[in-house]
């Protein structure tokens, strides 16, 4: 009998460090295992070609948000014409599919129409211009989309307004007003102001923060912060919880709106991906999971976005034509590290 017993304890511990620890577990997917919603930026023409793509959004994600297809280059094609085909497919499944929908985005520099670039008019016709698209585009998906990221990547690295073509023409009140086109065309909706580094740019993050307080003062509605969260493994979890933390003070919803981490942060063209880094890649995601959830109190906790499903699909990997692994799932859609990371610390 005791042999029996010795004889067993090796096959014992061999199942036990191979086999999942809970199936359960295994099973469960982030948006079952998140206590906030969990969502996903999405490219409107991989979710109608790709049904691995579409699976994984479906089955793993509670939110969505438009990577493309609501910006104005998108919408509006040209002087008072819409195109809305690919935001209404995505709008359509997110309510089919009971997908909580966010909006982005109505007014960002790097989004602007060929058109409206080369548009000649006084500062009447420019605002105009830019009221009229964002009532009309609030206003044609009033009820089906949540929230907006509304203004865009404003502020510079120093806290300054950006250069945009929006603040040439418009002034240095224009960020107020877009919030206040926004609402006026629908009092429900949820309005975010975006922007990136806000963790590793502190005049910006002030400036912000500063924006946030003086739109409180004077009545300006606004509802939320989106920090996008393209980082790398090599950013700091402490500077970006008192990031978190810093922005929730404000008492405004907080959503981490874009989230990707990248391994090759200094885009090296012949980088290899190593078992190493993407390690450090899981505990970097589970670090961030764990900085919002003990940072932003439970009632600011919009949630937390990855911008986009699989490594091929990130528009990081597409830019740089470099090699990096930024997502939760590889290329095939199979789960990284990083997937098991980030659910590991929603599960906390
Ligand atoms: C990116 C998309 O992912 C790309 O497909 C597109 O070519 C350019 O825009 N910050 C933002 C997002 O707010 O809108 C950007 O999305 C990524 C950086």
């Amino acid at each position: 009998m005791r042999w029996l017993f010795i004889l067993l304890i090796p096959a014992f511990v061999w199942r036990a460090a191979d086999a999942p620890l809970n199936p359960e577990q295994d099973r469960m997917t982030l948006q079952q295992a998140a206590p906030f919603p969990i969502g996903v930026a999405v490219d409107v023409k991989l979710l109608m070609t790709d049904s691995a793509y579409r699976h994984t959004v479906n089955q793993e994600f509670s939110s969505l948000t438009s990577e493309n297809a609501l910006k104005m280059n998108r919408l509006l094609v040209a002087p008072n014409q819409y195109n809305w085909t690919g935001g209404d497919a995505l709008v359509d499944f997110a309510r089919q599919t009971n997908k909580r929908m966010h909006g982005h985005t109505l007014v960002w520099h790097v989004a602007v129409p060929n058109w409206v670039q080369t548009f000649q008019g006084d500062s009447l016709a420019w605002e105009n211009l830019l009221k009229s698209h964002i009532q009309t585009v609030i206003r044609h998906y009033k009820g089906r989309v949540k929230s907006w990221d509304v203004v865009n990547e404003a502020f510079e690295a120093d806290g300054s307004l950006r250069k945009t073509i929006w603040l040439e023409h418009l002034g240095s009140d224009y960020v107020a007003r877009c919030y206040q086109y926004a609402h006026e065309a629908d009092p429900d909706v949820l309005l975010f102001y975006n922007d990136f580094s806000l963790d590793i740019k502190p005049l910006k993050a002030a400036a912000v923060k500063a924006m946030v307080m003086e739109f409180k003062r004077r009545g300006i509605p606004i509802n939320g912060i989106g920090l996008q969260a393209h980082i790398s493994i090599y950013n700091s979890d402490s500077k970006f919880r008192d990031c978190l933390d810093d922005m929730a003070s404000t008492g405004l919803q907080i959503h981490i709106s874009e989230l990707d981490i990248r391994l090759n942060a200094k885009k090296i063209k012949d980088f290899i991906v190593s078992d190493v880094l993407l390690q450090q890649q899981q505990q970097k995601y589970a670090a961030i999971v764990r900085a919002y959830k003990s940072a932003v109190p439970k009632k600011q906790q919009y949630g937390i976005t990855i911008w986009s499903v699989g490594d091929n699909d990130s528009y990081l990997v597409n830019d740089c034509k470099c090699p990096d692994a930024p997502l939760l799932f590889d290329t095939g859609y199979k789960k990284k590290l990083a997937y098991k990371g980030l659910m590991g610390a929603l599960r906390q």
